[in-house]
C-alpha cells in the first residue's frame, strides 16, 4: 500500500535542500507526496531556529496536530532540522504526541527511524549529533554526507537545483545559533560535487546555486595535503556541459578574496549576484556580533567587488536592534546601506537564541517598539534604492530564465477565471542572471527556456518586460545581468 507523506519546510535554503534529500530517501520506501495534511500518514516538519518567531510557528502547527494523533495514533509525526538538534527535549515536553526528533546531520536516518516507530508504536525516537559537552557544548563534526540523493519534484523548478558544498559554520558570531545545529564547517570534496552537478546537469537543470552557511570559506584539503577553494571549484563546476548559471549563496565578508572575484568575471556561467551579509554599519555592534571586520573593512571589500565587476549585483542581511545598539548605531547602518546600494537586503529584528554567546553575556536591552521602527525605516531606505537601482534596466534587454506563471497567473488559474494551455498567452516569471525577478508576457512551452526580455516597466522587486527576438543594444546582454 502507498504511504502519504506530508511536509513542511521553514528556514533557509538548506533546509529546502534537505527536504528534498529525505523525500527522495521516503520515495524509495514507497512514500508519496501529499499536500493534505489529514490524508497523510507521516507528517514531517523541517524546522529552523535562526529566529525565535519560525520555532513558535513550528510549535503552534505541531498543536494543531494533537487530536489527529489522539483520532489516528498510527501517524507518524517527525520533527526534523535545526531544532531538533537545539531542543530535543523541549519539543517533547511541548508536544509529548511527537514521535521523532532528527537533527540536521542525521537525516539519512529519517526511513529507518520511521519504520522503528511504526513498529514499537509509541516509542519516541531521538537522534541528533553529539555534543562535545564541558563549557564549550559544541556539535561534533558530523560525518554524513547526505546529498546523492536528489527528488526532482522537490526542487524549486525541475530546471534549478541547490548543490551543498559545504556543511556547518566555524564563524560563531555571537548571535547565531546555527555553529550549534549544524555544527563545524566541513567542505564537501570536489570530485563527489563534480558527479553531483553531473547528475543534475544530466536531469536538465540549466541552473546550480551552490550553498554553505560561508560559501566563499569553502576549502577542502585532499589527502595529499592540496587544497581546493571555491574559485578553483567554480572553475570545474563551469566545465560541465548543460549548466548554464551558476550561483553561490551566502558569503562571509572577510573571505571574498580577490581569486574568486576574478573568477565570477571570467567565467561567464556564474553569476554576478553576490549575496555578503554586512549585518551593521557600526563598529561597536560589529564586535559585539563578533563578526570579524569593521566597516571599513567591508567598505574595502566592496571597492574589490566594484574592481572587479563592472555590474555586481549586491545584496545583504542586517539585525536591527541588536544588544546595545543606540541610535547613532543605527543611523551608521543606513548610511552603510545608502552607500552601497544594495539590490535588497533582508532585515531581521534581533531575537535573542538561547545557547548563543550573546543571549549568555549581553543583554537584548533594545525594546521591541525600536526594534520595529528601525526595522521599517532600514527597510524603506533600502526599498527605495532597490527600485532606484532598477531603474537601469529600463529599456535595456536581460537574459531570463523562465521559471513559470507569475503569482498572479496561477491565482487567476486556481479560481477559474483562465484555462491555460501550451499555447494560451499567460504572465510568466523568471530570473536574470543577477537574481532579479522578471515578469513577462509568454506561454506555458517557454518554461525552463533563457530568454531576452526587453525591460520597459520597473518597481523595486520586480522588472517588467517583453520578449523579444533580436537583442536591443550591442552588448546590452552582456553588460545587464
Ligand atoms: N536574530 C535575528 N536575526 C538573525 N540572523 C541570524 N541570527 C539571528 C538572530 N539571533 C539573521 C542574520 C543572518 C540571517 C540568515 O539571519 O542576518 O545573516
Ligand atoms: Fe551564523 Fe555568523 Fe555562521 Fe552566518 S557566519 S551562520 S551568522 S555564525
Amino acid at each position: 500500500m502507498t504511504k502519504r507523506l506530508y511536509i513542511e519546510t521553514v528556514g533557509c535554503q538548506m533546509n529546502v535542500l534537505d527536504s528534498e534529500m529525505v523525500v527522495a530517501s521516503l520515495r524509495r520506501d514507497g512514500y508519496e507526496l501529499t499536500s493534505d495534511i489529514e490524508l497523510a500518514d507521516t507528517i514531517l516538519f523541517n524546522t529552523c531556529s535562526v529566529r525565535e518567531q519560525s520555532e513558535n510557528k513550528t510549535y503552534s502547527a505541531l498543536g494543531r496536530l494533537k487530536d489527529a494523533k489522539t483520532k489516528n495514533p498510527h501517524k507518524i509525526i517527525g520533527v526534523l532540522g535545526c531544532m531538533a538538534q537545539k531542543d530535543q527535549r523541549l519539543i517533547f515536553e511541548r508536544a509529548p504526541f511527537v514521535d521523532l526528533v532528527v537533527g540536521p546531520g542525521q537525516l539519512k536516518q529519517v526511513p529507518e527511524l520511521i519504520a522503528q516507530s511504526q513498529a514499537g508504536a509509541g516509542q519516541q525516537l531521538a537522534v541528533s549529533l553529539q555534543r562535545t559537552g564541558g563549557s564549550s557544548d559544541v556539535v561534533k563534526r558530523s560525518h554524513e554526507t547526505f546529498d546523492p540523493l536528489r527528488d526532482p519534484t522537490m526542487r524549486p523548478t525541475p530546471f534549478q537545483a541547490f548543490l551543498r558544498i559545504q556543511i556547518g559554520c566555524d564563524k560563531f558570531c555571537t548571535y547565531c545559533v546555527v555553529p550549534m545545529t549544524r555544527g563545524p564547517e566541513q567542505g564537501r570534496e570536489p570530485a563527489q560535487l563534480i558527479e553531483e552537478a553531473k547528475i543534475l546537469a544530466d536531469q536538465g537543470c540549466l541552473e546550480i546555486t551552490l550553498l554553505g552557511q560561508t560559501v566563499n570559506s569553502y576549502r577542502y584539503r585532499h589527502g595529499d595535503g592540496r587544497s581546493t577553494n571555491l574559485a578553483e571549484l567554480l572553475h570545474q563546476l563551469h566545465e560541465i556541459e548543460g549548466i548554464r548559471r551558476l550561483k553561490f549563496v551566502t558569503n562571509y565578508p572577510k573571505d571574498m578574496t580577490a581569486e574568486l572575484l576574478t573568477a565570477v568575471r571570467d567565467l561567464p556561467k556564474v553569476s554576478p549576484y553576490l549575496h555578503v551579509p554586512a549585518q551593521s554599519g557600526s563598529n561597536e555592534v560589529l564586535k559585539r556580533m563578533k563578526r570579524g571586520y569593521t566597516v571599513e573593512d567591508y567598505r574595502e571589500m566592496m571597492d574589490r567587488i566594484r574592481e572587479h565587476l563592472p555590474h555586481p549585483s549586491l545584496a545583504s542581511d542586517f539585525i536591527v536592534g541588536f544588544s546595545g545598539e543606540t541610535e547613532e548605531d543605527f543611523q551608521k547602518t543606513i548610511e552603510l546601506v545608502e552607500e552601497c546600494r544594495f539590490k535588497n537586503s533582508f532585515i531581521f529584528k534581533y531575537s535573542e537564541r538561547t545557547g548563543t554567546k550573546a543571549a549568555n553575556l549581553l543583554p537584548d536591552d533594545v525594546p521591541y517598539p525600536v526594534k520595529q521602527r528601525r526595522n521599517n525605516e532600514l527597510l524603506e531606505v533600502q526599498n527605495r534604492i532597490s527600485e532606484e537601482e532598477n531603474h537601469r534596466f529600463l529599456g535595456a534587454t536581460v537574459e531570463v530564465l523562465v521559471e513559470g506563471p507569475s503569482k498572479a497567473a496561477v491565482k487567476r488559474e486556481e479560481s477559474g477565471e483562465t484555462t491555460v494551455t501550451g499555447d494560451s498567452p499567460l504572465q510568466l516569471t523568471g530570473r536574470t542572471p543577477c537574481d532579479r525577478i522578471v515578469v513577462f508576457e509568454g506561454n506555458l512551452r517557454q518554461v525552463g527556456q533563457i530568454m531576452p526580455v526587453a525591460i520597459y516597466d520597473v518597481s523595486a522587486f520586480t522588472l517588467h518586460g517583453a520578449v523579444v527576438t533580436e537583442h536591443v543594444g550591442p552588448h546590452s546582454l552582456a553588460l545587464l545581468t
